[in-house]
């Protein structure tokens, strides 16, 4: 009897005993399997798949992006904004929209309508941009930047819908340094302004584009104008930025002395990245001491040859002109007719100088121009006395392109096309530019910045003569390209020039600021579809070269 309880006893030992290890194997397993699957997983987060090795990124190794567009998910990316700037700074009116989508004078006119931001938002700081750009970060939703909306190739027309970030609020001169020659100013700050507060403390700068341009939107572009031939552009005046990148990091490029060799030039970077790249909310700009004296004179030639002639005299014999700036036959004709300066100008080529320096100085450039013009075969030369006639010889220049919009029949549309080339390949190209336009039958004109090598056409044409405007335009590229020159001196590349990037730059170059784009914006969220594609064309959407 005892003997049958001890071995029963032994037996439950046993079975408990079993039991005990069976759950202990069992634990340990559970334990096991969570162990090596959390160092997978960990392991997977520290090594998340082998690197990309390629230096470049070429289009066929992109994948197209995808945002969330859908209307309820907007609504509420609204009321975000809403929340940030206040529904006062927050649009949806149409002509808010309409303006923001595409102006008159750009060369892409859109033809899809759903190309338009869903809103137009309005903010004041660099932390209400950073916030905006978080929401659209997470929410993943396209983000275009405007300032003056003076750009002339597409550059602010919304691809990929989404929203608009306007900042002319932020227009502020934040500090002006008068002993270092430097200012900080919001993007929203437009040239003309800024020089007419400069002006009272004796002071310049020097970047002139389109009437109506702000500094965003100038760095936007790396804009340029007439003073860049003794100034130099955009680039050369740009000490420092605070940017807002995609997903609302906020970055300074450098701080405020004249040099520097810290590391990357990521100001220069900024500029001329047409808002691919990173939001530009705060800029820190060069100045210099406005000139003692100016003068502005007007030569007058037989043929565009002889005047492109004279500016490489002047060029070569290294006068320092401040501007050089040429006007066709039937640019001067469209100002005659248009009006709106006051005296009559001589319908031939022409040749606008500008002088600055001290009035001695101004002076005997004046005599030595005068000479090399006369040399070059001028018919006429007249120079401004004094500011008032100073002020009425440049106004010719400045009405150019509203001139030649003048001349248009209903329902026609401009065309601003800009190239440069090597100087003394200038003659060369106008000349045959001039003569192909001609030969099209299209109303155009030749305006251009010729000491930087730098011209542009402006092509009047009705919806149906698109394709012949477009032609003309692309032959006059694709001349440039084959002179050395570029597709582009200054108007940028937007929507319409992106195509022809690879004929200038090679495709490997254009795969290299591709991968550039890419680091910074990933998912493309800004300004997507501008300066490089981001994904194929489709068929026979690119022209053949
Ligand atoms: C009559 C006329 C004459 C012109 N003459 C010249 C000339 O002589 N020289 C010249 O270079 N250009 C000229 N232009 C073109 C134009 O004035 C320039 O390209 C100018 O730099 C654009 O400035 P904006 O403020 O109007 O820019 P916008 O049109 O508002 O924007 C231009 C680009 O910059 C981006 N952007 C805007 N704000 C920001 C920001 N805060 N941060 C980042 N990106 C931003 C936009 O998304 C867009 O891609 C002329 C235009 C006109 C209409
Ligand atoms: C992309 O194109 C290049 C040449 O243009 C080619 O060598 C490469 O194999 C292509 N890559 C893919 C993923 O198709
Ligand atoms: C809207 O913007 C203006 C101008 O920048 C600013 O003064 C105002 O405070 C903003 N409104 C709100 C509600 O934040």
């Amino acid at each position: 009897m005892q003997r049958l309880e001890r071995e029963r006893a032994d037996l439950q030992r046993l079975a408990r005993a079993q039991a005990q290890a069976r759950t202990g194997r069992n634990f340990s397993f559970t334990f096991m399997l969570f162990f090596v699957g959390s160092a997978c997983w960990f392991l997977g987060y520290q090594y998340p798949r082998d690197v990309d090795p390629s230096s470049t990124l070429p289009l066929n190794a992109t994948r197209p992006p995808t945002y969330k567009l859908n209307p309820a998910h907007l609504e509420a990316a609204w009321a975000d904004f809403v929340e940030i700037v206040g529904q006062e700074n927050v649009s949806t009116v149409d002509d808010d929209i309409k303006q923001h989508t595409v102006s008159e004078w750009s060369s892409h006119q859109p033809t899809d309508p759903a190309q338009k931001p869903f809103c137009v938002v309005y903010p004041s700081t660099t932390e209400q941009v950073s916030a905006i750009m978080k929401i659209c970060h997470v929410r993943r939703i396209p983000v275009v930047g405007y300032s003056g909306g003076t750009s002339l190739e597409g550059h602010y027309t919304p691809t990929r819908g989404g929203i608009c970030i306007d900042f002319s609020r932020m227009n502020k001169v934040l500090a002006l340094h008068k002993e270092d020659l430097d200012v900080v100013v919001q993007p929203g700050v437009g040239w003309e302004e800024l020089n007419e507060q400069l002006a009272q403390h004796n002071l310049f700068f020097p970047p002139d584009p389109g009437p109506g341009a702000q500094i965003g939107g100038m760095v936007g572009t790396g804009c340029s104008g007439t003073n860049a031939y003794r100034y130099g552009t955009m680039r050369e005046w740009v000490l420092s930025l605070t940017v807002v990148l995609a997903d609302g990091t906020v970055i300074k490029t450098r701080q405020r002395p004249r040099k520097s060799s810290a590391g990357y030039d990521l100001t220069r970077l900024f500029i001329g990245s047409e808002g691919t790249l990173g939001l530009v909310t705060e800029a820190t700009l060069k100045l210099c001491v406005k000139p003692a004296a100016a003068s502005v004179a007007v030569a007058s030639f037989p043929s565009i040859r002889s005047a492109a002639d004279c500016v490489a005299r002047v060029v070569a014999d290294g006068i320092p002109v401040a501007a050089v700036e040429i006007l066709d036959d039937d640019q001067m004709r469209f100002i005659n007719a248009h009006g709106t300066t006051s005296r009559r100008w001589r319908e031939a080529p022409t040749i606008f100088f500008k002088f600055t320096g001290t009035a001695g100085g101004v002076k005997e450039q004046i005599d030595i121009v005068r000479q090399l013009a006369r040399r070059a075969g001028s018919q006429s030369f007249d120079f401004a006395k004094d500011d008032a006639e100073q002020a009425e010889l440049w106004q010719a220049r400045k009405v150019a392109l509203w001139s030649t919009m003048a001349q248009r029949r209903p329902g026609d549309r401009v065309w601003t096309g800009d190239v440069a080339v090597p100087m003394s390949r200038l003659p060369d190209i106008i000349e045959q530019t001039k003569k192909d336009f001609k030969t099209s039958g299209l109303t155009s004109s030749i305006v251009g910045h010729v000491g930087d090598g730098n011209f542009h056409v402006i092509l009047l044409y009705s919806d149906a003569e698109r394709k012949l405007a477009e032609d003309c335009v692309h032959r006059m590229v694709k001349r440039a390209v084959e002179l050395e020159g570029t597709v582009t001196g200054e108007h940028g590349v937007g929507l319409v020039k992106r195509d022809y990037l690879p004929h200038e730059l090679g495709e490997t170059t254009v795969d290299a600021m591709r991968k550039i784009k890419a680091a910074f914006d990933p998912l493309c969220l800004l300004n997507c579809d501008k300066v490089v594609r981001v994904q194929k064309p489709a068929r026979g959407e690119v022209a053949e070269w």
